[in-house]
């Protein structure tokens, strides 16, 4: 039979791929947009009033930038030798499409890739010149540095998982290629393009592992699941690998999270710490307004908790690291964890 041995998480913020002098880029575009912050939506002018007790300018310096910047680079080279050191078979990916290429004319709350090869894809220049500000100077991180690459999928596993989400309730989309989408280029999402080129250099160190990308539509309305049914979706997962007949090494991994693009380290840290202490309800019980915009991501690790959960796997946070880039309180704050 197949066993979990490995849940991951990481975030894959543009500020990821940015060096620190750059990280305000991002800012521009914080200002022209409103944002949901706890239970409310507010300009950036109003989030700056709100937050300015916490003193946020100590958090924007270039001194402070920089040492979140060698974390985060620290925390994605141990994230991305841990994985090659597990040799696994297949690396279950479950990440959200950010309307690249699921478009509003057909967006599946949930789907699951059946393709024989993944294709990670250079974007191309109109794609490049297409994104907001502060976000093409981080694309390196999701792509091939040199060409086009296709790394293999998980077919068989793909088919495993979809036969026991039906049985379990779970009407899932399927796709073997991506679609188009919004540039053209259909090259797999970012939320992957991330895992594949910045965390593990393109397979380098594990080239024997096939990677069953999973999609959850947890960012954009209507039809995004809640946190519940984004756990019991990993369970069903989870559940689907363990009775696969196949005598092969399985990990899980999530991308994104975690709350962004208005930080709130109290939401964070309460959702951490019930994950170190494998505290289910208390996550899910999150009011919905919590689990918007980037900070839906974690309902990405959310599904991964739910299918590791039976396989006696532990969450450990490997760091936290809150990067600010507005005295709005915006930016994203970095996490990186393991399940083993
Ligand atoms: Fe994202």
């Amino acid at each position: 039979m197949a066993q979990i041995v490995l849940g991951v998480g990481s975030s894959h913020s543009p500020m990821l791929g940015t060096p620190p002098e750059h990280w305000g880029l991002r800012a521009i575009e914080d200002k022209r947009g409103k944002h949901p912050y706890r239970d409310g939506i507010y300009a950036f002018d109003e989030l700056v009033e709100l937050r300015k007790a916490e003193n946020l300018a100590t958090q924007i310096t270039r001194e402070v930038w920089n040492a979140r910047h060698e974390k985060n680079q620290q925390c994605l080279d141990y994230l991305g030798k841990r994985i090659a050191e597990f040799k696994l078979d297949v690396l279950v990916i479950i990440g959200d499409d950010q309307g690249e290429v699921f478009l509003h004319d057909n967006m599946p709350t949930f789907a699951i890739y059946t393709g024989q090869k993944v294709f990670n894809k250079k974007a191309s220049k109109a794609h490049l010149e297409a994104l907001p500000a502060g976000v093409a100077i981080a694309e390196w991180a999701n792509e091939p540095a040199e060409c086009d690459m296709e790394h293999p999928g998980a077919p068989e596993l793909a088919e495993q998982v979809i036969d026991r989400l039906k049985e379990d309730g779970f009407d899932v989309s399927v796709s073997s290629k991506t679609p188009v989408g919004r540039f053209g280029d259909s090259g797999i999402p970012h939320a992957f393009g991330f895992y594949y080129h910045r965390i593990l250099d393109d397979l380098k160190d594990c080239p024997q592992m096939a990677t069953l990308p999973v999609f959850i539509n947890c960012f954009f309305r209507p039809n995004q699941p809640s946190a519940r049914r984004a756990l019991n979706f990993g369970k069903s997962i989870g559940a689907a690998i363990r009775s696969w007949g196949n005598e092969q090494r399985v990990g899980i991994a999530a991308s994104g999270g975690f709350s962004h693009f208005v930080i709130d380290e109290e939401l964070d840290r309460r959702v951490l710490k019930a994950m170190e202490e494998g505290d289910e309800e208390t996550i899910v019980q999150q009011p919905d307004y919590f689990y918007q915009s980037g900070t839906s991501e974690i309902k990405n690790w959310i599904a991964v908790m739910g299918a590791v959960s039976q396989a006696g796997l532990k969450f450990r946070l490997i760091d936290y690291v809150p990067c600010y880039r507005s005295l709005a309180g915006t930016g994203n704050a970095n996490t990186f964890g393991l399940w083993t």
